[in-house]
């Protein structure tokens, strides 16, 4: 059985790829995708989850979204506008991206300015989700406190029967948000932890590349 004393002893060698320069797309966005389908065909589970960080005053806050669009301009994830995170965001548009693919030894951490995307845009997701989806998010308060898990199954048992005879509607406050990057860095694990990392910064509206050191 393992013990927690032994995390130190906890060791991999990265050895499965390199990141050149010569081989990294000019287009951060592009690079994104080459590596996303990367990670589909490693058939990693939930590839589109990443790590959303976002800042309230002076303190951070972070939780797992999932990516469900990939756009020229930016990432697209779904919540409630009206949760912890969207409140936050209303404060301050800057956030934090991460995702990582420990089964090709990869990381890639985005910083950039987030948006609501349009509402016809929204609708045409919520509305092609899975209906008990759609009446979750009906259903979900999302972030405020709950009294216990026999009132929130309570409430989606009574939507279900509502919603047998009437179609759900979006929730104003249920949509999509863009985050339009300024910063992307790819980082690929190597030996003797001398790993590669190419960080994309946006100068000028044109993406240039600089190599960091591990
Ligand atoms: C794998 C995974 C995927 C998730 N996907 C989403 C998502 O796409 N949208 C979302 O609002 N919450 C998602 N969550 C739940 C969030 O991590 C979080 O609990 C929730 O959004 C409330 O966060 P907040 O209180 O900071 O607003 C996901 C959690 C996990 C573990």
């Amino acid at each position: 059985m393992a013990h927690n004393d032994d995390i130190a002893a906890l060791r991999m060698d990265y050895r499965k790829a390199e990141l050149l320069e010569k081989d990294a797309d000019p287009n951060p966005i592009h690079q994104f995708r080459l590596w996303f389908d990367n990670a589909m065909m490693a058939e990693i589970p939930e590839p589109n989850a990443m790590c959303l960080s976002t800042v309230y005053g002076d303190k951070p806050d972070s939780r797992i979204v999932l990516l469900k669009a990939i756009k020229e301009e930016g990432f697209v994830f779904f919540t409630n506008y009206h949760s912890s995170k969207g409140i936050q965001i209303e404060a301050n548009p800057n956030v934090a991206l991460n995702i990582v693919w420990l089964e090709l030894e990869r990381q890639i951490r985005i910083n950039g300015v987030i948006s609501k995307i349009s509402a016809e845009e929204s609708d045409h997701y919520f509305y092609s989700r899975p209906l008990e989806s759609q009446i979750g998010a009906i259903v979900s308060t999302q972030s405020e406190r709950l009294s216990s898990r026999e009132a929130l199954e309570q409430a989606m048992a009574d939507a279900l029967e509502k919603y047998k005879t009437e179609s759900p509607v979006r929730p104003a406050h249920w949509g999509g948000y863009i985050v339009k990057p300024v910063e992307i860095e790819f980082w690929q694990g190597r030996t003797s932890r001398l790993h590669d990392r190419l960080q994309y910064q946006l100068i000028n509206g044109q993406w240039e590349i600089v190599r960091l050191y591990p």
